[in-house]
Protein backbone atom coordinates (compact mmCIF):
# COMPACT_ATOMS: atom_id res chain seq x y z
CA UNK A 1 0.00 0.00 0.00
CA UNK A 2 1.53 3.62 -1.05
CA UNK A 3 1.45 6.27 2.05
CA UNK A 4 -1.14 7.76 0.03
CA UNK A 5 -3.15 5.04 -0.05
CA UNK A 6 -2.52 4.35 3.73
CA UNK A 7 -3.79 8.22 4.55
CA UNK A 8 -6.83 7.13 2.87
CA UNK A 9 -7.23 4.27 4.60
CA UNK A 10 -7.23 5.70 8.01
CA UNK A 11 -9.66 8.39 6.83
CA UNK A 12 -12.23 6.03 5.66
CA UNK A 13 -12.19 4.27 9.21
CA UNK A 14 -12.08 7.47 11.52
CA UNK A 15 -15.08 9.21 8.93
CA UNK A 16 -17.18 5.36 9.81
CA UNK A 17 -19.50 6.31 6.75
CA UNK A 18 -17.86 3.51 4.68
CA UNK A 19 -18.42 0.16 6.26
CA UNK A 20 -15.27 -0.90 8.64
CA UNK A 21 -12.57 -2.39 7.39
CA UNK A 22 -11.83 -0.19 4.61
CA UNK A 23 -9.77 -2.36 2.72
CA UNK A 24 -8.27 -0.29 -0.15
CA UNK A 25 -8.06 -2.46 -3.43
CA UNK A 26 -5.22 -3.10 -4.67
CA UNK A 27 -3.55 -0.73 -7.59
CA UNK A 28 -3.77 -3.01 -10.69
CA UNK A 29 -1.67 -2.79 -12.67
CA UNK A 30 1.21 -1.59 -10.95
CA UNK A 31 3.26 0.74 -13.46
CA UNK A 32 -0.06 0.39 -16.03
CA UNK A 33 0.88 3.65 -17.77
CA UNK A 34 -2.41 4.59 -20.21
CA UNK A 35 -0.16 7.33 -22.17
CA UNK A 36 2.23 4.43 -23.51
CA UNK A 37 -0.41 3.06 -25.41
CA UNK A 38 -1.05 4.35 -29.05
CA UNK A 39 -4.42 4.96 -30.02
CA UNK A 40 -5.70 3.88 -33.86
CA UNK A 41 -8.33 6.03 -35.66
CA UNK A 42 -10.75 5.09 -38.31
CA UNK A 43 -13.55 6.73 -40.25
CA UNK A 44 -16.38 4.86 -39.56
CA UNK A 45 -19.90 5.39 -41.22
CA UNK A 46 -22.86 6.51 -38.78
CA UNK A 47 -26.18 7.87 -38.83
CA UNK A 48 -27.59 11.56 -37.83
CA UNK A 49 -31.13 10.96 -36.68
CA UNK A 50 -31.62 14.31 -35.82
CA UNK A 51 -33.38 15.95 -39.31
CA UNK A 52 -36.51 14.63 -40.53
CA UNK A 53 -34.70 12.03 -43.00
CA UNK A 54 -31.99 10.06 -41.64
CA UNK A 55 -28.47 11.76 -42.90
CA UNK A 56 -25.14 9.14 -43.66
CA UNK A 57 -22.27 10.71 -41.68
CA UNK A 58 -19.09 9.24 -41.07
CA UNK A 59 -17.32 9.42 -37.46
CA UNK A 60 -13.32 9.40 -36.50
CA UNK A 61 -12.98 6.76 -33.87
CA UNK A 62 -10.41 5.43 -31.76
CA UNK A 63 -9.83 2.34 -30.71
CA UNK A 64 -6.69 0.42 -29.63
CA UNK A 65 -5.28 -2.47 -31.21
CA UNK A 66 -2.75 -4.71 -29.19
CA UNK A 67 -0.64 -7.55 -29.94
CA UNK A 68 -1.54 -7.60 -33.73
CA UNK A 69 -0.21 -10.98 -34.92
CA UNK A 70 -1.86 -12.97 -32.34
CA UNK A 71 -4.86 -15.05 -34.50
CA UNK A 72 -7.02 -15.08 -31.50
CA UNK A 73 -9.43 -11.85 -30.80
CA UNK A 74 -10.61 -10.42 -27.72
CA UNK A 75 -13.40 -6.73 -28.57
CA UNK A 76 -13.25 -5.12 -24.77
CA UNK A 77 -15.95 -3.45 -24.87
CA UNK A 78 -15.96 -0.61 -21.61
CA UNK A 79 -19.28 1.14 -20.38
CA UNK A 80 -19.72 4.65 -18.09
CA UNK A 81 -17.88 6.25 -16.80
CA UNK A 82 -15.72 4.43 -17.61
CA UNK A 83 -12.77 4.37 -20.80
CA UNK A 84 -10.62 1.35 -22.68
CA UNK A 85 -8.67 2.02 -19.23
CA UNK A 86 -11.05 -0.08 -17.54
CA UNK A 87 -9.42 -3.58 -18.90
CA UNK A 88 -5.15 -2.81 -18.27
CA UNK A 89 -5.58 -6.07 -15.84
CA UNK A 90 -7.17 -7.72 -18.83
CA UNK A 91 -4.42 -6.52 -21.04
CA UNK A 92 -1.90 -7.36 -18.91
CA UNK A 93 -2.71 -10.78 -18.57
CA UNK A 94 -4.25 -11.85 -21.88
CA UNK A 95 -2.35 -9.33 -24.09
CA UNK A 96 0.16 -11.64 -24.75
CA UNK A 97 -1.64 -14.42 -26.20
CA UNK A 98 -4.35 -12.68 -27.64
CA UNK A 99 -5.06 -9.72 -29.69
CA UNK A 100 -7.12 -7.11 -28.18
CA UNK A 101 -9.42 -4.48 -30.14
CA UNK A 102 -10.38 -2.16 -27.34
CA UNK A 103 -12.43 0.50 -28.60
CA UNK A 104 -13.08 4.17 -27.33
CA UNK A 105 -16.61 4.43 -27.89
CA UNK A 106 -18.32 7.61 -29.69
CA UNK A 107 -18.89 10.35 -27.79
CA UNK A 108 -15.69 9.25 -25.70
CA UNK A 109 -12.09 10.93 -25.13
CA UNK A 110 -10.88 11.29 -28.89
CA UNK A 111 -14.05 9.36 -30.82
CA UNK A 112 -16.22 11.74 -32.54
CA UNK A 113 -20.03 11.52 -32.17
CA UNK A 114 -23.95 12.34 -33.76
CA UNK A 115 -24.42 15.96 -33.03
CA UNK A 116 -27.77 14.37 -31.59
CA UNK A 117 -27.49 12.27 -28.40
CA UNK A 118 -31.22 11.27 -28.21
CA UNK A 119 -31.76 8.76 -31.11
CA UNK A 120 -28.69 8.43 -33.36
CA UNK A 121 -26.81 6.21 -30.37
CA UNK A 122 -28.91 2.65 -30.60
CA UNK A 123 -27.01 -0.53 -29.81
CA UNK A 124 -26.78 -1.53 -33.04
CA UNK A 125 -25.23 1.82 -33.74
CA UNK A 126 -21.95 0.94 -31.34
CA UNK A 127 -21.92 -2.40 -33.09
CA UNK A 128 -21.36 -0.85 -36.36
CA UNK A 129 -18.57 1.10 -35.25
CA UNK A 130 -16.79 -1.97 -33.61
CA UNK A 131 -17.11 -3.94 -36.82
CA UNK A 132 -15.54 -0.76 -38.97
CA UNK A 133 -12.83 -0.90 -36.36
CA UNK A 134 -11.89 -4.89 -36.34
CA UNK A 135 -12.75 -4.15 -40.36
CA UNK A 136 -10.13 -1.44 -40.40
CA UNK A 137 -7.98 -3.79 -38.40
CA UNK A 138 -8.59 -6.56 -40.38
CA UNK A 139 -10.02 -8.62 -38.10
CA UNK A 140 -12.45 -10.97 -39.49
CA UNK A 141 -14.04 -12.32 -36.16
CA UNK A 142 -13.38 -12.43 -32.28
CA UNK A 143 -15.05 -13.08 -28.82
CA UNK A 144 -16.76 -9.92 -27.49
CA UNK A 145 -16.05 -8.99 -23.42
CA UNK A 146 -18.16 -6.20 -22.14
CA UNK A 147 -19.06 -4.50 -18.68
CA UNK A 148 -21.96 -2.05 -17.92
CA UNK A 149 -23.03 -0.52 -20.61
CA UNK A 150 -20.61 -2.35 -22.19
CA UNK A 151 -22.33 -5.42 -21.70
CA UNK A 152 -25.05 -4.58 -23.83
CA UNK A 153 -22.79 -3.48 -26.86
CA UNK A 154 -21.57 -7.31 -26.52
CA UNK A 155 -25.37 -8.81 -26.19
CA UNK A 156 -25.84 -6.81 -29.39
CA UNK A 157 -23.07 -7.75 -31.23
CA UNK A 158 -23.83 -11.42 -30.40
CA UNK A 159 -27.46 -11.30 -31.40
CA UNK A 160 -26.92 -8.66 -34.72
CA UNK A 161 -23.36 -10.25 -35.77
CA UNK A 162 -22.99 -14.14 -35.06
CA UNK A 163 -20.60 -15.29 -37.69
CA UNK A 164 -18.55 -11.80 -36.31
CA UNK A 165 -18.30 -12.62 -32.28
CA UNK A 166 -18.15 -16.05 -31.61
CA UNK A 167 -18.61 -15.67 -28.00
CA UNK A 168 -19.64 -13.58 -25.18
CA UNK A 169 -18.10 -12.46 -22.21
CA UNK A 170 -19.84 -10.11 -19.64
CA UNK A 171 -19.59 -8.46 -16.61
CA UNK A 172 -22.99 -7.79 -14.76
CA UNK A 173 -25.42 -6.33 -17.35
CA UNK A 174 -27.83 -9.33 -17.87
CA UNK A 175 -29.13 -10.12 -21.65
CA UNK A 176 -32.62 -9.17 -22.03
CA UNK A 177 -34.71 -10.74 -24.67
CA UNK A 178 -36.93 -8.82 -27.07
CA UNK A 179 -38.80 -11.49 -26.74
CA UNK A 180 -39.62 -10.09 -23.16
CA UNK A 181 -41.62 -6.38 -22.99
CA UNK A 182 -39.85 -3.28 -23.29
CA UNK A 183 -38.81 -1.73 -20.03
CA UNK A 184 -38.38 2.12 -20.13
CA UNK A 185 -35.47 3.39 -17.69
CA UNK A 186 -38.73 4.49 -15.42
CA UNK A 187 -39.73 1.15 -15.45
CA UNK A 188 -36.05 -0.04 -14.99
CA UNK A 189 -35.69 2.19 -12.25
CA UNK A 190 -38.92 0.62 -10.21
CA UNK A 191 -37.24 -3.08 -10.22
CA UNK A 192 -33.82 -1.70 -9.51
CA UNK A 193 -34.34 1.71 -7.65
CA UNK A 194 -30.40 2.88 -7.89
CA UNK A 195 -30.86 2.73 -11.68
CA UNK A 196 -32.69 6.34 -11.01
CA UNK A 197 -29.10 7.25 -12.53
CA UNK A 198 -30.27 6.21 -15.96
CA UNK A 199 -33.44 8.10 -15.66
CA UNK A 200 -31.48 11.25 -14.78
CA UNK A 201 -29.17 10.74 -17.49
CA UNK A 202 -31.86 10.26 -20.28
CA UNK A 203 -34.41 13.36 -19.09
CA UNK A 204 -32.12 15.68 -18.34
CA UNK A 205 -28.70 15.26 -19.69
CA UNK A 206 -27.84 19.33 -19.81
CA UNK A 207 -28.23 18.90 -15.89
CA UNK A 208 -26.07 15.85 -15.68
CA UNK A 209 -23.70 17.46 -17.77
CA UNK A 210 -22.96 20.53 -15.85
CA UNK A 211 -22.58 18.37 -13.07
CA UNK A 212 -19.93 16.72 -14.38
CA UNK A 213 -18.29 18.99 -16.28
CA UNK A 214 -17.35 20.87 -13.35
CA UNK A 215 -16.11 18.34 -11.42
CA UNK A 216 -15.39 15.28 -13.44
CA UNK A 217 -13.04 13.31 -10.76
CA UNK A 218 -15.89 13.65 -8.60
CA UNK A 219 -18.55 11.89 -11.35
CA UNK A 220 -15.40 9.46 -11.60
CA UNK A 221 -15.00 8.61 -8.20
CA UNK A 222 -18.05 8.45 -7.26
CA UNK A 223 -18.86 5.36 -9.25
CA UNK A 224 -15.19 3.68 -8.74
CA UNK A 225 -16.03 2.13 -5.54
CA UNK A 226 -15.37 -1.22 -3.97
CA UNK A 227 -17.30 -3.69 -2.53
CA UNK A 228 -15.72 -2.11 1.10
CA UNK A 229 -16.75 0.96 0.42
CA UNK A 230 -20.28 2.07 0.78
CA UNK A 231 -21.69 5.16 -1.37
CA UNK A 232 -24.43 7.02 0.41
CA UNK A 233 -27.41 5.69 0.20
CA UNK A 234 -29.04 7.77 -2.09
CA UNK A 235 -26.54 7.50 -4.94
CA UNK A 236 -27.67 6.38 -8.07
CA UNK A 237 -31.06 6.38 -6.90
CA UNK A 238 -31.77 10.18 -7.31
CA UNK A 239 -33.16 10.52 -10.51
CA UNK A 240 -32.42 14.76 -10.23
CA UNK A 241 -28.89 14.60 -9.29
CA UNK A 242 -25.85 12.65 -9.80
CA UNK A 243 -23.53 14.34 -7.48
CA UNK A 244 -25.65 15.54 -4.39
CA UNK A 245 -25.61 12.78 -2.68
CA UNK A 246 -21.81 13.17 -2.62
CA UNK A 247 -21.58 16.33 -1.48
CA UNK A 248 -23.95 15.66 1.19
CA UNK A 249 -22.22 13.24 2.04
CA UNK A 250 -18.70 15.36 2.01
CA UNK A 251 -20.15 18.11 4.28
CA UNK A 252 -21.27 15.44 7.01
CA UNK A 253 -18.18 13.68 6.95
CA UNK A 254 -15.94 17.40 6.76
CA UNK A 255 -14.36 16.53 3.77
CA UNK A 256 -13.90 17.69 0.48
CA UNK A 257 -13.66 15.04 -1.99
CA UNK A 258 -14.86 11.60 -2.35
CA UNK A 259 -12.07 9.24 -1.23
CA UNK A 260 -10.31 7.22 -3.52
CA UNK A 261 -10.82 3.80 -3.80
CA UNK A 262 -7.47 2.64 -4.90
CA UNK A 263 -9.21 0.42 -7.46
CA UNK A 264 -6.98 1.78 -9.89
CA UNK A 265 -3.91 4.02 -9.83
CA UNK A 266 -4.12 7.67 -9.74
CA UNK A 267 -2.27 8.07 -12.96
CA UNK A 268 -5.17 6.00 -14.77
CA UNK A 269 -7.53 8.48 -12.78
CA UNK A 270 -5.57 11.25 -14.28
CA UNK A 271 -5.94 10.07 -18.01
CA UNK A 272 -9.93 9.39 -17.57
CA UNK A 273 -10.01 12.70 -15.82
CA UNK A 274 -8.28 14.28 -19.29
CA UNK A 275 -10.51 11.92 -21.48
CA UNK A 276 -13.79 13.37 -19.80
CA UNK A 277 -12.41 16.97 -20.11
CA UNK A 278 -11.61 16.70 -24.20
CA UNK A 279 -15.58 16.53 -24.85
CA UNK A 280 -17.40 16.65 -21.58
CA UNK A 281 -19.94 14.21 -19.93
CA UNK A 282 -23.00 15.12 -22.10
CA UNK A 283 -22.26 12.75 -25.05
CA UNK A 284 -21.43 9.28 -23.20
CA UNK A 285 -24.91 9.45 -21.71
CA UNK A 286 -25.65 7.76 -25.38
CA UNK A 287 -25.77 4.25 -23.81
CA UNK A 288 -28.95 5.34 -21.52
CA UNK A 289 -31.22 7.54 -24.16
CA UNK A 290 -35.23 6.71 -23.75
CA UNK A 291 -35.19 6.95 -27.76
CA UNK A 292 -31.77 4.77 -28.19
CA UNK A 293 -33.40 2.30 -26.13
CA UNK A 294 -36.55 1.99 -27.55
CA UNK A 295 -35.38 1.92 -31.03
CA UNK A 296 -32.45 -1.06 -30.47
CA UNK A 297 -35.64 -2.99 -28.88
CA UNK A 298 -37.75 -1.93 -31.82
CA UNK A 299 -34.63 -3.12 -34.47
CA UNK A 300 -34.35 -6.52 -32.65
CA UNK A 301 -38.22 -6.73 -32.97
CA UNK A 302 -37.74 -6.59 -37.04
CA UNK A 303 -35.32 -9.00 -37.50
CA UNK A 304 -36.82 -10.95 -35.30
CA UNK A 305 -33.81 -11.41 -32.99
CA UNK A 306 -34.30 -12.84 -29.94
CA UNK A 307 -31.80 -15.20 -28.60
CA UNK A 308 -27.88 -15.99 -28.69
CA UNK A 309 -26.28 -19.58 -30.11
CA UNK A 310 -23.13 -18.94 -29.35
CA UNK A 311 -21.52 -19.84 -25.67
CA UNK A 312 -21.94 -16.51 -23.15
CA UNK A 313 -20.95 -16.02 -19.68
CA UNK A 314 -22.04 -13.68 -17.32
CA UNK A 315 -19.82 -12.66 -13.89
CA UNK A 316 -22.27 -11.54 -11.64
CA UNK A 317 -21.11 -9.08 -8.66
CA UNK A 318 -23.28 -9.87 -5.42
CA UNK A 319 -21.94 -6.54 -4.13
CA UNK A 320 -22.83 -3.92 -6.54
CA UNK A 321 -24.99 -0.88 -5.33
CA UNK A 322 -26.14 -0.63 -9.11
CA UNK A 323 -28.56 -3.95 -8.96
CA UNK A 324 -29.02 -7.39 -7.69
CA UNK A 325 -27.87 -8.29 -11.77
CA UNK A 326 -28.31 -12.12 -10.65
CA UNK A 327 -31.39 -11.77 -9.79
CA UNK A 328 -32.67 -9.85 -12.56
CA UNK A 329 -31.10 -12.25 -14.95
CA UNK A 330 -33.35 -14.73 -13.48
CA UNK A 331 -36.30 -12.70 -13.29
CA UNK A 332 -35.40 -12.22 -17.05
CA UNK A 333 -35.66 -15.60 -17.97
CA UNK A 334 -31.82 -14.77 -19.92
CA UNK A 335 -30.93 -18.56 -19.80
CA UNK A 336 -33.73 -19.22 -22.16
CA UNK A 337 -32.38 -17.32 -24.55
CA UNK A 338 -29.24 -18.06 -24.43
CA UNK A 339 -28.07 -21.83 -26.13
CA UNK A 340 -24.80 -21.88 -24.52
CA UNK A 341 -25.12 -20.26 -21.17
CA UNK A 342 -22.59 -20.26 -18.05
CA UNK A 343 -22.21 -17.62 -15.43
CA UNK A 344 -20.64 -17.57 -11.59
CA UNK A 345 -21.18 -14.66 -9.24
CA UNK A 346 -17.90 -12.80 -7.38
CA UNK A 347 -18.39 -11.12 -4.35
CA UNK A 348 -17.43 -7.23 -5.92
CA UNK A 349 -19.02 -3.73 -6.12
CA UNK A 350 -19.86 -2.85 -9.78
CA UNK A 351 -16.71 -3.08 -11.70
CA UNK A 352 -15.31 -7.08 -10.89
CA UNK A 353 -12.79 -7.48 -13.75
CA UNK A 354 -10.96 -3.97 -12.42
CA UNK A 355 -11.65 -5.21 -8.46
CA UNK A 356 -11.25 -8.82 -8.43
CA UNK A 357 -9.12 -9.41 -11.65
CA UNK A 358 -7.22 -12.69 -10.81
CA UNK A 359 -11.04 -14.10 -10.46
CA UNK A 360 -12.44 -12.86 -13.28
CA UNK A 361 -9.14 -13.55 -15.78
CA UNK A 362 -10.08 -17.08 -14.06
CA UNK A 363 -13.25 -17.36 -15.01
CA UNK A 364 -12.15 -15.97 -18.31
CA UNK A 365 -9.86 -18.90 -19.18
CA UNK A 366 -11.97 -21.47 -17.97
CA UNK A 367 -14.61 -20.45 -20.48
CA UNK A 368 -12.97 -19.49 -23.40
CA UNK A 369 -12.62 -23.38 -24.42
CA UNK A 370 -16.11 -23.27 -24.98
CA UNK A 371 -15.58 -20.95 -28.55
CA UNK A 372 -15.12 -22.06 -31.55
CA UNK A 373 -13.08 -19.54 -32.80
CA UNK A 374 -12.14 -18.87 -36.88
CA UNK A 375 -9.15 -21.29 -37.96
C1 LIG B 1 -26.91 5.89 -46.47
O1 LIG B 1 -26.20 4.67 -46.34
C2 LIG B 1 -27.00 3.51 -46.54
C3 LIG B 1 -26.18 2.29 -46.20
O2 LIG B 1 -24.88 2.38 -46.72
C4 LIG B 1 -27.51 3.52 -47.98
O3 LIG B 1 -28.32 2.39 -48.22
C5 LIG B 1 -28.30 4.80 -48.22
O4 LIG B 1 -28.70 4.90 -49.54
C6 LIG B 1 -27.52 6.04 -47.84
N1 LIG B 1 -28.38 7.20 -47.85
C7 LIG B 1 -28.04 8.36 -48.41
C8 LIG B 1 -29.03 9.46 -48.29
O5 LIG B 1 -26.97 8.53 -48.97
C1 LIG C 1 -31.64 19.23 -14.49
O1 LIG C 1 -30.52 19.04 -13.65
C2 LIG C 1 -30.03 20.25 -13.10
C3 LIG C 1 -28.75 19.89 -12.36
O2 LIG C 1 -28.93 18.81 -11.47
C4 LIG C 1 -31.10 20.88 -12.22
O3 LIG C 1 -30.59 22.07 -11.68
C5 LIG C 1 -32.33 21.14 -13.05
O4 LIG C 1 -33.36 21.60 -12.21
C6 LIG C 1 -32.80 19.85 -13.72
N1 LIG C 1 -33.90 20.13 -14.65
C7 LIG C 1 -34.98 19.41 -14.70
C8 LIG C 1 -36.00 19.81 -15.72
O5 LIG C 1 -35.15 18.42 -13.98
C1 LIG D 1 -13.63 19.96 9.99
O1 LIG D 1 -12.35 20.25 9.43
C2 LIG D 1 -11.78 21.46 9.88
C3 LIG D 1 -10.52 21.71 9.07
O2 LIG D 1 -9.65 20.62 9.13
C4 LIG D 1 -11.56 21.39 11.39
O3 LIG D 1 -11.06 22.60 11.85
C5 LIG D 1 -12.87 21.07 12.09
O4 LIG D 1 -12.66 20.86 13.46
C6 LIG D 1 -13.53 19.82 11.49
N1 LIG D 1 -14.86 19.64 12.03
C7 LIG D 1 -15.35 18.45 12.40
C8 LIG D 1 -16.76 18.43 12.88
O5 LIG D 1 -14.71 17.41 12.30
C1 LIG E 1 -26.59 -19.57 -13.54
O1 LIG E 1 -27.65 -19.83 -14.44
C2 LIG E 1 -28.54 -20.88 -14.11
C3 LIG E 1 -29.60 -20.95 -15.16
O2 LIG E 1 -29.03 -21.37 -16.37
C4 LIG E 1 -29.10 -20.71 -12.72
O3 LIG E 1 -29.92 -21.79 -12.38
C5 LIG E 1 -27.98 -20.50 -11.74
O4 LIG E 1 -28.49 -20.32 -10.45
C6 LIG E 1 -27.14 -19.34 -12.16
N1 LIG E 1 -26.21 -18.83 -11.19
C7 LIG E 1 -25.01 -19.32 -10.82
C8 LIG E 1 -24.28 -18.53 -9.82
O5 LIG E 1 -24.54 -20.30 -11.30
C1 LIG F 1 -17.13 -24.03 -20.80
O1 LIG F 1 -17.26 -23.05 -19.76
C2 LIG F 1 -17.44 -23.59 -18.49
C3 LIG F 1 -17.68 -22.42 -17.54
O2 LIG F 1 -16.56 -21.60 -17.49
C4 LIG F 1 -16.25 -24.44 -18.11
O3 LIG F 1 -16.45 -25.01 -16.84
C5 LIG F 1 -16.05 -25.52 -19.14
O4 LIG F 1 -14.89 -26.25 -18.85
C6 LIG F 1 -15.93 -24.91 -20.52
N1 LIG F 1 -15.87 -25.95 -21.54
C7 LIG F 1 -14.84 -26.06 -22.38
C8 LIG F 1 -14.97 -27.16 -23.39
O5 LIG F 1 -13.87 -25.35 -22.33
Amino acid sequence: MSPLSAILASLLVANGAFAAPAVIARETPSGFDPNSYQKQFVQCNAVERSGLTPQNITLKLGYLDINPTAKKTIVMVHGWPSLWTTYRNQIEAFGSEYRLIIPENRGYGDSEHPKDLYSSNTMGDFVNDIECMMDNAGVASGVCMGNDFGAQVCWEAGLLSPNRFKGVFNVGVPFISSAREFKTNEQFSQVAPNLGYTFYLSNNATGASKEMDADPRSAIRACAQIAATVPPHDFLSSKTSFLEPWNEWEKENNVTTIPFSGIMSQEVEDYMVESYQKQGFFNTYNGYQANNRLETYLNQKKLGKTSLSQPAFVLFPTRDPVANWHDWSLQEESYKYLANFYNATTPSAHWAHEELPEEFNLHFTQWIGNVTFDA
